[in-house]
């Protein structure tokens, strides 16, 4: 267990490193949903779609690795505890909305992964194509492309009740929760 109020220097850096990546996986990602293929390159001309493809890929697989990272470090180091008492609700809500967040972050590149395999297409990872996992199926590659679409919305509802929940501490309560996380004091 943590003996500080604040999580362990590794923990924070994993935090805001993985916030920037969802963060782009999520706006590239529909972008391209958005769009489609064919829009994309009209919008975007070819080397820049074909960029963003394989960012989104690499982001994504980033994401997937830094998050079992994460839950193992956490399962070693736990979470440092509260400075002042959150109050039953503050408790019960934010388990629920970190619980699912976990959750959403380790299934959606789960999905993307698979789907991509599906559909036929590489799974890219900077310059190398990971292995697909499962076999070519464009039926079983829609669906879980539609479960992509799905579970993105999920993350994005999840993000604004966390990122509302924070700035409440921060801003309003000021009761030190957002310095547990913070790179600097
Ligand atoms: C946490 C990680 C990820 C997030 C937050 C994310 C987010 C999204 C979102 C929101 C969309 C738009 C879906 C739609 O509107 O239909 C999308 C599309 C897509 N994602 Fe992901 N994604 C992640 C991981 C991955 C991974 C690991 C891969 C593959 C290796 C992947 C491959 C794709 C592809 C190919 C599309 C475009 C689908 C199309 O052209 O319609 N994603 N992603």
């Amino acid at each position: 267990m943590l003996e500080t109020d604040r999580y362990a220097l590794v923990q924070r850096l994993l935090h805001w490193l993985i916030a920037f990546l969802v963060l782009g996986a999520l706006g590239v990602g529909m972008t391209l949903g958005f769009l489609g293929f064919e829009g994309t390159q009209a919008t975007f001309g070819k080397m820049m779609t074909n960029a963003l493809y394989t960012g989104h890929k690499t982001f994504g697989v980033l994401i997937l690795a830094l998050m079992l990272l994460r839950l193992g470090i956490r399962s070693i180091l736990g979470a440092p505890p509260y400075r002042s008492p959150l109050s039953g609700f503050e408790r019960v809500a934010s388990r629920a909305v970190h619980s699912l967040l976990y959750v959403a972050l380790l299934l959606m590149p789960v999905l993307g992964w698979l789907a991509t395999a599906a559909g036929g297409y590489p799974v890219q990872f900077f310059a190398w194509n990971l292995p697909g996992l499962i076999s070519k199926d464009q039926a079983l590659s829609e669906v879980l492309f539609s479960l992509h679409g799905m579970v993105g919305w999920v993350i994005v509802g999840l993000l604004v009740l966390h990122i509302g929940g924070a700035m409440q501490h921060w801003l309003i309560k000021r009761d030190g929760v957002m310095q547990r996380m913070s790179l600097f004091r």
